[in-house]
């Protein structure tokens, strides 16, 4: 007897479901490196995405089409509507230049720790699901264990204590209102969009535009301090798993590579790569900033995340941005 045949359906007889809508997302920050950055996932990804930015440090052409954007502070209370069609919270604002925040303490706690418990305060108002907020590796600048773990917290500058001061917020609304939120401690990250604009840029920044110019790069201090660079897509990626993976709810983890150079080794990969034999000059060190930082990654990696882009790739992608944008006028 031979066997009862299915009848074949061809693919456009299957009746369509309406794909689920994804989250709402919310980001602080957004006209900012990290925050333009992400936005730019997200809505590639089809997530709605709404912005918040005062713009003292962020510039609205780079934020991207598609996101529904406020010029507003952290710090006021006009914000507070905008949480309550918003699933998730990416709050990255901050005054984030360690030698500024030495420089004013008060404003520093103004934005970094009124401003986040502010955005704390909208947020559990509005019932969000969760809050991924920025810390930094900064809150391990006293501490002499490399590759340093989550536990290692010793902060010192004015920076790293406002950023020390959210942790203890957000166990606060944890406790006492039930608010889920997932801390990021980013190491060096870098990639298009860089805070180029500076007195001082981010160092990747800072070589490439000076040999992109002809002009003599400077190194502070005897170059020696060694950093662990990691770009802007991988660290994306972790965004992504803080809305899919609820494994990361209540936790902190390092972003970093694992991997750290020196500032001398980051100017002799880069030199080459753009052809130029230009010997960088040496200025007085820069205060506040730690000798070393290298990530223990081990929590981050048990979830399944890893750093993808090489060093060399992503300087690749970088000097090609600021190319174009020097090609532009948008870098004098
Ligand atoms: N870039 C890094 O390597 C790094 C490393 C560690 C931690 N972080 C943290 O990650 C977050 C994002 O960093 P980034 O590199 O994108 O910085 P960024 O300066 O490029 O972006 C921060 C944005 O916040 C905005 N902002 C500042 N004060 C505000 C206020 N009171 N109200 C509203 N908006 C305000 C600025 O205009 C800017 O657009 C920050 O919290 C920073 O401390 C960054």
């Amino acid at each position: 007897m031979s066997k009862p045949t299915t009848p074949k359906v061809s693919v456009s007889q299957i009746p369509q479901v309406p794909p689920s809508p994804l989250p709402t997302v919310l980001i602080t920050g957004v006209a900012g490196f990290i925050g333009s950055n992400l936005a730019d996932r997200l809505i590639q990804k089809g997530y709605r995405v709404t912005g918040i930015d005062n713009l003292s440090y962020g510039v609205r052409e780079q934020i991207p089409e598609g996101v529904e954007f406020h010029q507003l502070d952290i710090r006021d209370k006009s914000i507070f509507p905008l949480f309550q069609h918003s699933d998730y919270v990416f709050h990255l604002a901050a005054k984030n230049c360690i030698s500024d925040c030495q420089l004013d303490p008060v404003e520093t706690a103004d934005i970094n720790v009124r401003g986040t418990v502010n955005v704390f305060e909208a947020a559990r108002r509005s019932g969000v699901k969760k809050v991924i907020y920025a810390e930094s590796s900064a809150v391990y600048e006293g501490s002499l264990v490399f590759p340093t773990p989550e536990s290692e917290v010793k902060p010192e500058s004015f920076y790293a204590l406002s950023k020390f001061a959210s942790m203890h917020f957000a166990e606060g609304y944890r406790r006492y209102f039930g608010l889920n939120s997932t801390a990021l401690r980013y190491f060096c990250v870098y990639g298009p969009r860089q805070d180029y604009r500076r007195t001082i840029p981010p160092v990747f920044s800072a070589f490439i535009i000076k040999l992109l110019k002809g002009e003599v790069p400077i190194i502070y201090g005897t170059g020696e301090k060694r950093r662990d660079f990691i770009h802007v897509d991988d660290i994306d990626d972790f965004h992504e798993m803080c809305i899919t993976d609820r494994r990361t709810t209540g936790r902190v983890f390092n972003l970093g590579s694992g991997t750290n150079y020196s500032v001398n080794e980051i100017y002799s990969i880069i030199a080459p790569l753009l052809g130029s034999d230009l010997k960088p000059v040496h200025k007085p060190d820069l205060p506040g900033e730690a000798l070393a930082n290298l990530a223990d990654i081990s929590l981050a990696r048990s979830l399944g995340w890893v750093p993808r882009i090489s060093l060399e790739e992503g300087l690749r992608t970088l000097i090609e941005f600021i190319r174009n944008e020097l090609a532009k006028g948008n870098i004098s």
